[in-house]
């Protein structure tokens, strides 16, 4: 039988398990990313692990979240990653040189690589023929030093393509249409491979649009197979040497197929807010509209601005309007304004910022209230624009365009046609793409001043081995349905603590009692007891390492959340299911001891656990976990059990 391309790449850089969907299997990873919100606890853990060098072919730090600098602690989060990546090995891209995935595909892509990235949109560069898969920052940390990236198999779907884009319809129309046919949860565990004849129809660009949001479809990954537009595309960006022909065997056998005629598409837009809110652009038209935004990592690319430009020349934008720019990478900016586009759009009516994630995270051009804001993102959750009850569309530039042009919502061939000298601008590359790379330093290039660590900097805690007799008190006694967000809150205030683990503890938790974090470090260790659902939310890694931080022993609940378990494990500590009975007799304040050897009952694979409560009634305690997982446990969590990995090699 054939495979698919998914499944090439993966058992080239299989290094455990077989590839049968659900099944755990351990890769080899060959690049990998971070960027600024993420990567500072990525390179803590990486000199936490006590190694020297990055083992992976390539590895890159983007500062792309927070390049405003509006407090010393993101600009102390800059210099440290800059000296972390000349430190360690690592490609360091400057505040300002442009978002992680945009920087990334001009430069380092490339076919038949696998790449880990602690960023949600990581699969960008699966456009290239790159399988590239988003995850925690540990697993980044873990997979640079050499250690295999574990995941459990995904189905691959193929996903046809046929026919050719109309005009006016482009690739964000391709994936607002994939999200329209399967919501934002359609691709839960799954990798989405393009194949038939339309692939060869559509440009590197347009194709790293569709992977980026396959994101939104809840993927695991998107990939398209390499051809002459790759290897064309390269070559404009001076790197043909990266090109590698992958594919599909004409044979492979697919998990599923979904079918998607290019010709049959029109302009789309989702509307607030989810990005699978998709209907055609002249079913939303005719709404005034505030603000028009052209950017971040999905359509934020020189070729994505050029049909905004062509558009916008020689004519200006309605007043009641505000539209901005916002290039994915400085090459888009220097570029643009190099060939006098940006001068055009400024004539328009545009304004610039620096390339940056910023307003599609909130951090700048939060839209006014009771407006409409038509953005060309990936996301339109409620309230990720900064403002709580906002309204924002998601389209292709064209669209935003022409709603910049008309003040309000219309589907472009309408505007088209009543301006009568509006022409469908096309999709076009530069013959080359030659912007400065002043900004991207190269481990060769890096600054030697060591690891510079500004005072918001701290260490990372590493946690002792489990012990074979756990006791403390019950520190907490907690509802059904608690978050991340309720352990380790995530605003603003909060988060900029993030590289500085003993200030973010004091907020553990804090948002169910005040107390609690001087209570835990007081006690010297203890449990968590909650009801179901434990550490639903976000995947966020803090939410794990902050209790372990305050002592914090094990967490007894009647069910945890999936992403979150992994973390307990990934820290150390002890994840107990109780039954209803147990959870409703325990008291906040009662002594709990496990009885057993924990350590070695944990490592030995037993499932049934003897928890004594006030030395008074005992009750069961259940550990569900992989033998992996067992091991990470007893060794105190990921980041020792991967340190004496290395030891013992
Ligand atoms: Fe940045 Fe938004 Fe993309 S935060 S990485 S531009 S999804």
């Amino acid at each position: 039988m054939g495979q698919t391309l998914t499944e090439k790449i993966l058992s080239d850089h299989l290094v455990e398990g077989e590839l049968e969907p659900g099944e755990e299997i351990g890769i080899e990873i060959d690049q990998v990313l971070t960027q600024d919100t993420t990567g500072t606890l990525v390179w803590l853990q990486f000199e936490a692990l006590g190694l020297e060098e990055v083992q992976t072919e390539l590895a890159a730090q983007y500062c792309d979240h927070q390049t405003y600098q509006f407090d010393f602690k993101n600009t102390d989060d800059h210099r440290f990653l800059r000296s972390a990546a000349g430190t360690f090995g690592a490609h360091f891209s400057r505040p300002g040189n442009g978002i992680c995935h945009n920087v990334h595909k001009e430069n380092f892509a490339a076919p038949g690589k696998t790449m880990l990235g602690s960023d949600s949109h990581t699969p960008t560069p699966g456009g290239l023929g790159e399988l590239a898969i988003g995850s925690g920052g540990l697993d980044v940390a873990v997979a640079m030093g050499g250690g295999a990236y574990y995941i459990d198999m995904p189905e691959v779907v193929n996903v046809r393509l046929e026919g050719e884009l109309p005009e006016w319809a482009t690739a964000k129309d391709v994936i607002l249409e994939m999200l329209r046919r399967l919501s934002v949860k359609g691709g839960v565990g799954k990798v989405l491979e393009y194949t038939g004849p339309g692939v060869e129809t559509l440009s590197v660009p347009e194709r790293t649009t569709i992977t980026n949001m396959g994101t939104e479809l809840g993927a695991t990954s998107s990939i398209f197979p390499t051809d002459e537009k790759t290897k064309d595309y390269l070559a404009r960006q001076g790197r043909e040497d990266a090109f590698e022909e992958v594919g599909p065997d004409e044979d492979a056998e697919y998990h599923d197929e979904i079918v998607v005629d290019l010709s049959e598409l029109e302009p789309l837009i989702a509307e607030p807010s989810m990005p699978d809110n998709v209907v055609p652009v002249r079913e939303a038209a005719g709404q005034d509209v505030e603000q028009v935004m052209i950017g971040s990592c999905t359509n934020g690319g020189y070729e994505d601005i050029l049909p905004a430009a062509k558009m916008l020349e020689g004519r200006e934008i309605d007043k009641k309007t505000e539209m901005i720019v916002a290039p994915g990478s400085k090459q888009a900016s220097e570029m643009l304004a190099r060939d006098g586009w940006a001068a055009e759009l400024m004539a328009a009516g545009v304004n610039f910022s620096e390339s940056t994630c910023g307003a599609c995270i909130g951090i700048g051009h939060v839209p006014a209230s009771d407006s409409v804001s038509l953005r060309t993102f990936n996301r339109n959750f409620e309230g990720r624009s900064g403002l709580e009850d906002d309204n924002v569309y998601l389209c292709s530039p064209e669209v935003a365009a022409a709603a910049a042009l008309a003040g309000e919502i219309v589907d472009p061939r309408d505007l088209a046609d009543e301006l009568g000298d509006l022409d469908a601008p096309g999709f076009e590359l530069p013959d080359a793409y030659d912007g400065s790379k002043a900004d991207l330093i190269a481990p060769d290039e890096a600054v030697d001043d060591g690891l510079v660590k500004g005072p918001n900097i701290g260490d990372v805690p590493l946690k002792d081995p489990l012990d074979s007799k756990l006791e403390g008190p019950t520190l907490l006694k907690m509802e059904d349905n608690i978050t991340t967000d309720h352990i380790i809150p995530a605003t603003q205030d909060i988060l900029m603590y993030r590289s500085n683990i003993p200030k973010l503890s004091e907020f553990t938790l804090s948002r169910v009692d005040e107390s609690f974090a001087d209570r835990a470090l007081e006690s010297d260790g203890g449990f968590l007891v909650a009801g179901e659902n434990y550490g639903q939310g976000s995947s966020r890694e803090h939410a794990a390492l902050c209790p372990m931080f305050l002592g914090v022993e094990g967490v007894l609940a009647q069910s945890f959340a999936r992403i979150h378990k992994a973390n307990l494990f990934n820290f150390g500590l002890l994840p107990l299911e109780i039954d209803e009975d147990t959870y409703a007799k325990i008291e906040q304040g009662d002594d709990i001891e496990i009885v057993d050897d924990v350590a070695e009952a944990v490592r030995s694979g037993q499932e049934e656990f003897t928890i004594r409560v006030n030395d008074d009634w005992e009750a069961t305690g259940h550990l569900d976990a992989s033998a992996r997982e067992r091991e990470i446990l007893a060794d105190g969590g990921k980041l020792s059990h991967t340190k004496k990995q290395y030891e013992q090699e």
